[in-house]
C-alpha cells in the first residue's frame, strides 16, 4: 500500500491554487506518495467527509487553469478569522472530527494552501496532533513572513491590463478614471499595479488621504495641459481620520467586506473638480483567470518545497519566499503578522519621484 498525503486550498480563490495543487501532487507521487484532495477547505475534512483521489496523470493540464479543482471556502466550521487582526478558537469537537478523518484516511501529512485566515486554522490543526504544511497564497500579499504570496503577481497583471485599458479611454474623454482594486487592509496591489500602470493618484491603506491633495494633483495635470488623470484606489484606503468602506455588515465569523471606496473617491473629485470622473471596480477579476508565468513559477518552488518539508517531517511549517531562496518558518510565526506597505518605503519613494500623489 502506497503511503498518501493530504492537500486543501482554503480562503478567497486566486491564481495559482491549481498550480500548487499539480506541484505537490507530481512530487510527491516521485515519492511514492499518493495525493488525496479534501473538497471545499477545511469543510472537505469534516462530516460528510469529502475527497478525491488525485490522479498524477490529470495534472498537466492544471498548471494554467485558475481557480482551484478542489474547491475553496472562507467561511464555515472551520474559520479561525474573523476580522482585522481577530481571530477565533475551532470548537475542540471540529478540531477532533477533522483530525480523525485524516486518521481514517490513513494520511502521512496534511498541505493546506491558503491565506492568514486558512493558516491560522492549520496552526489550531496542527496542535491538535495533526501533521501540516503551510503554503501562503493571497492577492492581498499582506503575509509577513514571506516577500511575495502567490496570486499577487496575477492580480497585479490584471490591474495593470484595467489601467492600460482605462487611459486611453480618459485620454479621449479628457475624465478622471478611478480604479478601485483588492488587498484588504494593504496596499501592495494599488501601488505595484499604479506604479507599472501609470497611475497619477494612488490612494493605499497606510497613507490616509485627503481630498484636497488628490484634486490638487488633478488640477496640477491640468495645467501642465494633460487633462486626464488616473486614480488607483485600494478597497482599503481611507480618507484621514475616516473608517474602512465596507460593501455589506459582515456575517458572523466572517472577515468586513471591504469596498465601494472607488465610488466616494470619484464622486468628491466630480464635484470639487468639476471634472467628468467615472468609477471602475474590479472585483473578482483580479482572482480569476491562469496564473502569470511568475505565479506559476512561484507555485511550483512552493508545491515541491512543501512536499520536501513532508519529507523532512518538518510539520507546522509554511513555505516562504525570501529571494532567492525557498525557505521554511513556523506558522504560528507567520500568521496574525499583516505585512504592511512601508509608507517611507522603496516603492513609495520611487513613485513619489515620479510626481504620483498619494493624496497626504
Ligand atoms: O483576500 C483576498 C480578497 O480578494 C480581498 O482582496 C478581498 O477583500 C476579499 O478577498 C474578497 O472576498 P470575497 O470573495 O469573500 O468577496
Amino acid at each position: 500500500m502506497r503511503e498518501r498525503i493530504g492537500i486543501l486550498t482554503g480562503g478567497g480563490d486566486c491564481p495559482g491554487l491549481n498550480t500548487v495543487i499539480r506541484a505537490v501532487v507530481k512530487c510527491a507521487s516521485k515519492r511514492g506518495w499518493d495525493t488525496v484532495g479534501f473538497l471545499d477547505g477545511f469543510e472537505g475534512m469534516l462530516e460528510p467527509l469529502r475527497y478525491r483521489q488525485l490522479d498524477y496523470k490529470e495534472m498537466d493540464a492544471l498548471l494554467f487553469v485558475g481557480g482551484t479543482v478542489l474547491g475553496t471556502s472562507n467561511k464555515g466550521r472551520f474559520a479561525a478569522k474573523t476580522g482585522h487582526g481577530e481571530s477565533n478558537r475551532i470548537p475542540r469537537e471540529i478540531l477532533d472530527l477533522a483530525e480523525a478523518n485524516f486518521q481514517k484516511l490513513g494520511l502521512r501529512a496534511l498541505v493546506v494552501v491558503g491565506g492568514d485566515g486558512s493558516l491560522s486554522s492549520a496552526q489550531q490543526l496542527f496542535e491538535h496532533g495533526v501533521p501540516v504544511i503551510g503554503v501562503p497564497k493571497t492577492i492581498d500579499n499582506d503575509l509577513e513572513a514571506t516577500v511575495m504570496t502567490f496570486g499577487f503577481d496575477s492580480a497585479v497583471a490584471c490591474a495593470t491590463d484595467a489601467l492600460d485599458r482605462l487611459r486611453t479611454t480618459a485620454e479621449s474623454h479628457d475624465r478622471v478614471m478611478v480604479l478601485e482594486v483588492m488587498g484588504r487592509y494593504t496596499g501592495w496591489i494599488a501601488v505595484t499595479a499604479g506604479i507599472s500602470g501609470g497611475g497619477d493618484v494612488i490612494l493605499i491603506p497606510e497613507i490616509p488621504f485627503n481630498f484636497e491633495s488628490v484634486c490638487a494633483k488633478v488640477a496640477d495635470r491640468e495645467r501642465e495641459g494633460k487633462h486626464f488623470t488616473l486614480v488607483v484606489v485600494a478597497e482599503g484606503a481611507r480618507e484621514q481620520g475616516k473608517d474602512y468602506v465596507t460593501s455589506g455588515s459582515a456575517e458572523k465569523n466572517r472577515e468586513a467586506r471591504l469596498g465601494g471606496i472607488g465610488a466616494v473617491v470619484a464622486a468628491e473629485i466630480q464635484k470639487r473638480t468639476g471634472k467628468e470622473t467615472r468609477v471602475c471596480v474590479l472585483g473578482h477579476l483580479q482572482r480569476g483567470g491562469a496564473p502569470t508565468s511568475f505565479d506559476r513559477v512561484l507555485c511550483t518552488r512552493f508545491g515541491e518545497r512543501a512536499v520536501q518539508l513532508i519529507a523532512e517531517e518538518r510539520y507546522g511549517c509554511m513555505v516562504a519566499s525570501r529571494p532567492p531562496d525557498t525557505v521554511a518558518v513556523k506558522i504560528s510565526e507567520a500568521v496574525g503578522h499583516l505585512r504592511a506597505v512601508p509608507p517611507h518605503g522603496e516603492m513609495v519613494q520611487t513613485a513619489r519621484a515620479l510626481g504620483i500623489s498619494f493624496g497626504d
